[in-house]
């Protein structure tokens, strides 16, 4: 049995910032509520003339495959987390494949929202450990805000969801370090406390003026019951990921949150005992990127230097399914 590391991480995101203050333009809302419920100060929208999901995650898979120094047609197998793919079907795995010149290699695509980028990395990881394949590629990007509703009505989802990619080549490892262990976990009877539920397959007719002109193409979500589950699952999904592998909270070297709301990782961070030091949080500066923010966040911490060779690594997300998931990673 093989193990499997992250080689190398990479992000991109859209160019175009959007501050607190150009939100209270366009609904009712106040950079300080923002800042004060979210921790989040600007994020990124996309350019609809020139991002796309797929090509924004090949500009981060570009990135991470330099920092692996992994040639592209060293690729054996693509995984490609969003719930924004470009088209209604095929996903943007495929997509992202025919740029990246792989034509030809098998191309999954994940639909677990926030906890989609460990979902792909747990898929990843088994098929280097089983040695069915040595490089895998695995993204996570969104276009969230053409799905938000950024009248007043939507705005306590509109000012958290942002856009943004973020991707890791996944090497078959031989000297033991990589990822430990992954753990995955769903609860549907959650699923609509958190959906956009058009254009949903379902219904007698998929599309109308009616539903056109309605509520639910637009991005729905109970924030405070998310809040209230994240919180405890986070927390759960951690200790089990530690010990499985025989450690406690005080031997992470770095703990990278999904990137939900800032409250929720400083909740999660203050029932670890962790300090400031030990967590990574970006969201001030990019909001919630759904299955991109923890390899942004990844990407980040490491051209920070906040990840060094043999620390311990705990990711963990939260979201949408409900959904949750850990990994623990000795980088
Ligand atoms: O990746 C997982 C995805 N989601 C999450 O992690 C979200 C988890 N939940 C949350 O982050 C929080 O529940 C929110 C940030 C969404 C909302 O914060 P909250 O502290 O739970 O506020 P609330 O929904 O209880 O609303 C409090 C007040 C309400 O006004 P009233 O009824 O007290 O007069 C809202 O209408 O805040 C109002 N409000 C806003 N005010 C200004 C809601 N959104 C806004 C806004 N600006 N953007």
């Amino acid at each position: 049995m093989y193990t499997s590391k992250i080689a190398g991480i990479g992000h991109y995101v859209p160019e175009k910032v959007v501050t607190n203050n150009d939100l209270e333009k366009i609904m009712d809302t106040t950079n300080e509520w923002i800042v004060e419920r979210t921790g989040i100060e600007q994020r990124r929208w996309f350019n609809p003339d020139e991002d796309t999901v797929s090509n924004m995650a090949t500009k981060a898979a570009r990135m991470a495959m330099e920092r692996s120094q992994t040639k592209v047609e060293e690729i054996d197998f693509i995984v490609f987390a969003t719930i924004t793919p470009d088209y209604f079907f095929p996903g943007s795995g495929v997509l992202m494949q025919r740029e990246l010149g792989l034509q030809g290699i098998g191309a999954l695509d994940i639909r677990n929202a926030c906890s989609g980028f460990i979902y792909a990395l747990s898929i990843a990881d088994q098929f280097v450990k089983t040695g069915m394949y040595k490089n895998v590629l695995v993204v996570g990007a969104e276009i969230q805000s053409s799905a938000l509703d950024k009248s007043t009505a939507g705005r306590s989802s509109s000012v958290i969801f942002a856009d943004g990619a973020g991707a890791a080549i996944i090497t078959r490892s031989e000297n033991g370090k990589g990822i430990l262990s992954t753990h995955l976990h769903a609860d549907g009877d959650f699923a609509e406390e958190l959906y956009v539920k058009d254009p949903g397959s379902s219904r007698k007719v998929r599309l109308s003026q009616e539903l056109i002109e309605g509520p639910t193409f637009n991005l729905t979500m109970n924030g405070n019951a998310v809040f209230k589950h994240a919180v405890v699952r986070f927390s759960e999904v951690i200790q089990e990921a530690l010990q499985h592998n025989g450690h406690s909270p005080e031997d992470i070297d770095l703990f990278i949150p999904h990137q939900a709301n800032l409250r929720i990782s400083n909740f999660v961070q203050k029932q670890m005992n962790l300090p400031d030091e030990k967590v990574f949080n970006n969201i001030m500066h990019y909001g919630n990127t759904t299955a991109a923010s923890i390899p942004i966040a990844i990407s980040e911490a490491w051209e920070k230097e906040k990840l060094k060779e043999g620390d311990l690594l705990c990711l963990a997300a939260f979201g949408s399914g409900f959904t949750w998931a850990s990994a623990l990673i000795r980088w």
